[in-house]
């Protein structure tokens, strides 16, 4: 009786010690991230390491159900919640309560140059997703704008390296402070739609290293991404959601990168490359907008039972499963199961708030002669609007990057709105592109139908144009086929649908005309002579009509500038001129180099169209004489410049002052100048700053391939500081001992 009366008695006292014992580490929000780790990977079994490794359905993969570590989610996109879909399918699962703020295309927010709109979007963003119980936003992307083909640039921040990697560093910690990873896409040299799944790319290294990857490492080593998004297509022959050479040489040694490396959707090709070659987490394979899905798709995945089943005859080891579900089990605990977690926001009006600042911060003065802008409302009585994009949701389309918004201000609703009580607004539709605005489901409010034929559409319009007080025309681009789409670039430079004849004609009987370009991408311009103002106005998102409105009314003065260059003609253009586009024989050779962008309308003298980094305002800016702190300094040193900059205009404003830098002399061949800083600043009428920049020898340096490292080289080297890469205001030269 006894004996047993002991015996219970210890094995209570077991239990109640086991009890606490059984508090895992891993739950312990106290213990630093690597114990969270290394516990809860030392409970798990290889199945449910491989679980983790892998979809299980569209857009999640496995947590650890049994000792309760939650699944993952991940959602597009760059620019808002994608609305959710089915478990296995593209289509939509018809919630009610997952339409999204939509905020502007990225090279809308690059458009800004403030990091301050960068921080906000990023933020707004995180807050979005985490509402929705997401824990991996897709996006930002980061790609370089090397054609103004590409299908996907208005997903990204322009041309230059530079700008787009100090630009996405904000977006990143705005959004993880959500306790949300951003998965920085599409690593790496995804600059083309055409054969995506499959073009193998011939790089040099300098353009590698000093043109497409600086964005992806300023991304791991100043932003701290928790998550890396591999690109479809190849590099050195190798799949890049499997690339030796980017996955683990490069961003996983060379940079130190210890998150996640998620594959493109479809974008694993091998198992063996998927378990050596730096991949983490796969994805969207056979349901790559395919319809091969079948209901045990996701145990054959390529990392999923053909992995397990080479673990069990022992033809692989585990060292590299452990590796991957330790930088999983990481973005677990820096996300689903990370301590004092905000709790997010979705769908508010301050969310919209902040999409309208940034598109009117984004939005691009191109030309404005005679003062057509801002419109005059004392005298303005009547204002013609034309064209398809004054109407077309811009939010829904485009490929992965579409969404379903709570609602979304067109240019014609944003203007009636704001001038509606004293002006008339007349609008007639000019043309017809695409009247279908539908993307996987999503269906967008106002009907596109139209059955008049583009003559009837284009003598309307003329003849409305011949008594307006001014008219605004809605054109560019609209994200369906070809035109700013994922999936498909586009096949010209020029304007789709007729629009460049209505310009003209518009033109010829209207003095007082604006364009107003709604697009991610440069396009030709023929009739550029003809037309006094023009504005770039991207794809602006829920807020797009006020926004715009405000601009051309001037309740905002415009203060974004060009992130790439507007070239006269397609030829101008480097990849179209010296190097390849889209590649031949499942190949593309960046040929042109490093002279990517105003890199190469300097070096050949090419005058743009519009330059990157041009922008006008509604007031004017003087620039004063540009000095420095030294006039020479050795590789440990730093420069300091000043620049006095003064409102010399009657109102308020915003100028972006920038910094090229200029190797007088070098060893390799360099571009004639680079964007090394830039400051957006606001100036009262009146109103003076001096503006600094501070470099060290990173700003000078150039990637040695010889060397395999960054060179500065001693000599003479020149900053210029300048409104835009053709506008230099002031220079000074400096030596470098
Ligand atoms: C798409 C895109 C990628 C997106 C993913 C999921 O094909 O390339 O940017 O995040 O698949 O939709």
């Amino acid at each position: 009786m006894f004996k047993n009366f002991f015996s219970i008695v210890a094995l209570s006292f077991v239990m109640i010690k086991n009890t606490q014992a059984q508090v895992p580490v891993y739950l312990d929000k106290t213990k630093q991230l690597k114990d969270r780790v290394e516990d809860a990977l030392s409970r798990m079994t290889v199945e449910e390491k491989i679980a983790m490794c892998h979809a299980q359905s569209k857009f999640s993969s496995a947590g650890v159900p049994r000792l309760g570590i939650p699944d993952n989610w991940m959602t597009d996109g760059p620019h808002g919640i994608r609305p959710e879909v089915l478990w296995d399918q593209w289509s939509q699962a018809g919630w009610t309560n997952d339409s999204c703020i939509a905020f502007p295309a990225l090279t809308c927010l690059a458009a800004t140059w403030n990091k301050d709109m960068a921080a906000l979007y990023g933020k707004s963003l995180g807050e979005e997703a985490r509402y929705r119980n997401k824990n991996v936003l897709l996006g930002p992307g980061v790609n370089i704008y090397r054609s103004p083909l590409n299908g996907r640039n208005f997903e990204y921040m322009g041309e230059d390296p530079y700008l787009t990697a100090t630009m996405v560093v904000p977006y990143i910690k705005g959004v993880q402070s959500n306790g949300v990873a951003t998965c920085v896409k599409h690593f790496a040299l995804n600059n083309q739609e055409t054969d995506r799944h499959s073009i193998n790319v011939v790089v040099d290294d300098r353009a590698l290293y000093e043109i497409y990857l600086p964005a992806f490492k300023a991304a791991v080593q100043e932003g701290g991404t928790w998550a890396i998004m591999g690109s479809y297509n190849k590099y050195k022959g190798f799949q890049n959601c499997h690339n030796p050479y980017l996955l683990n040489d490069i961003l996983k040694k060379e940079w130190g990168f210890e998150g996640v490396v998620i594959a493109d959707w479809g974008g694993v090709h091998d198992t063996k490359q998927a378990i050596f070659n730096g991949l983490d987490m796969e994805f969207g394979t056979w349901t790559d907008g395919l319809t091969w899905g079948a209901s045990n798709a996701y145990d054959n995945y390529y990392l999923a039972v053909p992995y397990l089943n080479m673990i069990r005859k022992g033809e692989v080891g585990t060292k590299e499963l452990d590796d991957k579900v330790r930088r999983i089990l990481r973005l677990e605990f820096l996300t689903n199961m990370a301590p004092d977690r905000p709790f997010g926001s979705f769908g508010t009006q301050e969310h919209a708030m902040a999409a309208k600042k940034i598109a009117e911060e984004g939005i691009v003065l191109l030309k404005n002669q005679q003062n057509v802008l801002p419109i005059d409302l004392i005298k303005t009585k009547k204002i013609l609007v034309v064209g398809e994009n004054a109407i077309k949701s811009m939010i829904i389309g485009g490929g992965s990057s579409s969404l379903k918004s709570k609602y979304e201000i067109s240019p014609l609703e944003g203007l009636q709105k704001r001038v509606g009580e004293t002006v008339e607004v007349k609008y007639v539709r000019g043309y017809v592109g695409d009247t279908s605005s539908n993307y996987n489901g999503v269906v967008s409010a106002n009907s596109l139908a139209e059955k008049r034929s583009a003559d009837v559409l284009r003598a309307e319009a003329v003849a409305a144009a011949k008594d307006a007080d001014v008219v605004v025309f809605f054109g560019g681009l609209n994200k369906s086929g070809h035109q700013d789409s994922e999936g498909e670039d586009r096949l010209g430079l020029e304007l789709p649908y007729g629009q460049d004849q209505l310009v003209s004609e518009l033109a010829g009987v209207n003095k007082k005309l604006v364009f107003v370009n709604i697009s991610g991408n440069a396009v030709a311009m023929p009739w550029i002579n003809e037309v006094p103002a023009i504005v770039q106005g991207w794809f602006g998102g829920t807020e797009v009509g006020n926004a715009i409105a405000a601009v051309l009314v001037g309740d905002v003065n415009p203060s974004g500038k060009l992130t790439f260059t507007f070239p006269v003609k397609l030829e101008d253009n480097p990849a179209h001129s010296v190097g390849e586009f889209p590649g031949k024989n499942g190949e593309v050779n960046y040929k042109e180099s490093i002279f990517v962008g105003y890199r190469w309308s300097d070096k050949q003298k090419i005058r743009p169209l519009f330059s990157f980094g041009h922008g006008l305002s509604y007031t004017t800016f003087q620039y004063g004489k540009v000095t420095a702190d030294k006039k020479e300094f050795t590789a440990t040193d730093k420069v300091t410049l000043f620049v006095a900059v003064k409102n010399t205009g009657s109102r308020d404003g915003e100028e972006v002052v920038q910094l090229y830098i200029s190797d007088l002399k070098s060893s390799l061949p360099r571009p004639v100048k680079e964007l090394k800083g830039f400051e957006k600043i606001f100036l009262k009428a009146g109103e003076e700053k001096v503006v600094t920049f501070t470099i060290d020898k990173s700003a000078l340096s150039y990637f040695d391939p010889a060397k395999h490292e960054w060179v500065a080289e001693p000599g003479d080297f020149e900053a210029l500081i300048a409104a835009s890469s053709t506008d230099v205001r002031t220079k000074i030269k400096f030596r470098l001992k």
